[in-house]
């Protein structure tokens, strides 16, 4: 079947996307993968060309499942357990403690991943927590898991992992808390369950604001598909949803202070950490 997604609506779908999602198409990068998914979904909906299936998307999509099913076609979710992993060993070492010492006892602390994927940021960020020990004996610590995806949420849920997924996990953590299963590993039965996974949209206000508020927001690797004025508007979403003195933890390639100047960067070891 030849594209029935031509170069001008290519164009207009971009532009639907990105207001509704932050998510910035590019033709050199995303035409492909756009046109392919436009395809099919045309065929599956029965309807014949780009102009009924832009329609439908548009006008006809009440409870947001095209949509849904659009974003899902659409996202990037590469990651893997321990992923820049000085993050979470700032979490542990330096954040966390310094949190702990500041804030009443009988509150937990709150922990957004934003966005989660298939669940290897946050479970890592348990396993750190659990591995480090200390601040968790004495208190409560709540993860969330967050992201526009529906499909990934569902396997963050299942918690069973590839081999790739795993690969950098050091291999007496992996013994302790994932099964080895004929392909790939499961994560134990004591810590299903540990993350509360939500889909969510980053630019949803309604949607960030139920979550409630956090001490430490991971945003790492989504910024990236962002242009600035995106980036700008989700940073700010953070700050709102940040209690006093809370900490934002980026991406290594990501950077906060050319977009907004109302964070205080901190550098700990080789990792940057932004501060309410
Ligand atoms: C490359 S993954 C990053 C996962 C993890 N934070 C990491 O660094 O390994 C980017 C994720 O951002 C999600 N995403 C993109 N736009 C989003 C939005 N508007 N709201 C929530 N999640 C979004 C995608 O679905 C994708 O799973």
């Amino acid at each position: 079947m030849s594209s029935l997604l031509s170069k001008e609506n290519f164009l207009k779908i971009g532009e639907y996307v990105y207001r509704k999602s932050g998510i910035f198409l590019e033709e050199d990068k995303h035409y492909e993968k756009l046109s392919k998914y436009v395809n099919k979904r045309v065929l599956e909906l029965e309807v014949d060309n780009f102009r009924k299936y832009f329609y439908k998307l548009r006008f006809e999509d009440k409870d947001g499942s095209e949509f849904q099913e659009l974003m899902n076609g659409v996202t990037v979710n590469e990651t893997y357990f321990f992923r820049e992993k000085d993050q979470f060993e700032t979490l542990v070492n330096k954040v966390l403690p310094e949190l702990h010492k500041n804030l009443p006892v009988s509150r937990p602390i709150r922990i957004l991943s934003s966005p989660c994927s298939t669940g290897e940021e946050p479970y890592s960020i348990i396993l750190h927590i659990i591995e480090e020990g200390t601040v968790v004996e004495q208190r409560d610590i709540e993860v969330v898991g967050i992201d526009i995806d529906s499909t990934v949420i569902k396997k963050a849920q299942v918690a069973k992992y590839t081999d790739r997924a795993v690969h950098a996990i050091p291999k007496d953590i992996l013994a302790k808390w994932f099964r080895k299963k004929a392909l790939g590993y499961e994560l134990c039965d004591d810590l299903q369950g540990s993350v509360d996974f939500q889909v969510v949209n980053i630019f949803d206000k309604e949607q960030m604001r139920k979550l409630g508020k956090f001490d430490v927001i991971f945003s790492r690797n989504m910024l990236i598909y962002f242009d600035d004025a995106s980036r700008k508007e989700v940073v700010m979403t953070f700050y709102d949803m940040l209690n006093p003195d809370g900490y934002v933890l980026l991406g290594h390639a990501e950077y906060m202070s050319r977009i907004v100047s109302v964070f205080t960067a901190k550098k700990v070891d080789n990792t940057l950490i932004y501060q309410k």
